[in-house]
């Protein structure tokens, strides 16, 4: 086929809307405007683990679309979630990433609130008499929170049905190795890729993906055939690996000496891996031990 000049290569393809994907869904402002309403503001996303807020008042402070939120244990076991935003003027509450707090107090102006985001207190109270500023006016902005597996998720919509009906059964063949013994986060890396939210997910969907690390050229690519490599979608935009995929791990040439012992998470074999992509925004990736295949 004969190389194209601009014009060519903008033409859409010569076959009927609907049937081809426009290269406009990765850079157009106003398509990312329009799901950032409909989309990430509606869907149940990700905030933490529950093990990260393990006693009463634990908080997890965690960003959505450049908005800040914190989940917090109550005294009754709850996990509930809040906007991170005084109620007063606005500030920012909660500074660090995580902590342990009875009481929440704004830098600002010492207006403080409780776990279940009620405000406990206004300092020089008096001063508001005759408006509508009052504690029992002013608690925090809530924001739907359930755990599944120990996964906290948050919803910004007060309307939507609730996360197990929205989850499906995309996350049951995860259940036993998130449940089945207690896990707890040992390690948080932060990593802010170029790219349209689409593009990592299509990415670790598509098995040929692999071909591009070193690593997993190694260790999965000839660990399974292609042709037996099943992936599933599940209603709600979730899709994952359908079975466990293989991967052989000795194939690395680091292999040797990593400590090879560790038992894999309840039901994972040893060479097991398996993924699962929740839409909009979370991936699980779970894989056995370092054993050899
Ligand atoms: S802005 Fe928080 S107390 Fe005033």
């Amino acid at each position: 086929m004969a190389s194209r000049d601009k014009s060519a290569w903008d033409e859409p393809p010569d076959m009927p809307v609907g049937h081809f994907v426009s290269g406009d869904v990765y850079t157009d402002p106003d398509i990312y405007k329009d799901e950032s309403e409909k989309i990430f503001a509606k869907a149940w996303r990700f905030a933490c683990h529950d093990s990260e807020l393990s006693e009463a008042f634990d908080y997890r402070v965690f960003e959505q679309d450049g908005q800040s939120l914190f989940a917090i244990r109550g005294e009754d076991g709850v996990v509930r979630s809040f906007l991170n935003v005084c109620s007063h003027r606005g500030a920012k509450l909660l500074d660090q990433p995580a902590g342990n707090a009875k009481l929440i107090t704004c830098f600002y102006h010492r207006w403080t609130y409780d776990s279940h985001g009620h405000c406990a207190g206004i300092p020089r109270a008096s001063g508001y008499s005759g408006g509508a500023v009052s504690k029992e006016t002013m608690g925090l902005r809530e924001v739907r929170t359930e755990v599944l597996h120990g996964l906290v998720f948050v919803t910004l919509d007060d309307s939507v049905p609730g996360l197990t009906p929205f989850v499906g059964k995309a996350l049951d063949r995860f259940a036993e190795m998130l449940t089945g013994q207690p896990l707890e986060v040992f390690h948080y890396n932060r990593v802010v890729l170029d790219c349209n939210w689409k593009a990592w997910h299509e990415t670790n969907m598509d098995l040929y993906h692999e071909f591009m690390h070193v690593v997993l050229r190694k260790t999965q690519v000839n660990a399974m055939p292609m042709k037996d490599r099943k992936l599933v979608v599940f209603e709600n935009g979730h899709g994952g690996s359908g079975g466990a995929l293989k991967a052989a791990y000795d194939g690395y040439k680091g292999f040797a000496g990593r400590g090879n012992d560790v038992p894999p998470l309840p039901g994972m074999g040893p060479t097991d891996f398996r993924f699962i992509n929740l839409f909009p925004s979370t991936a699980i990736i779970s894989r056995g031990h370092c054993r050899s295949y």
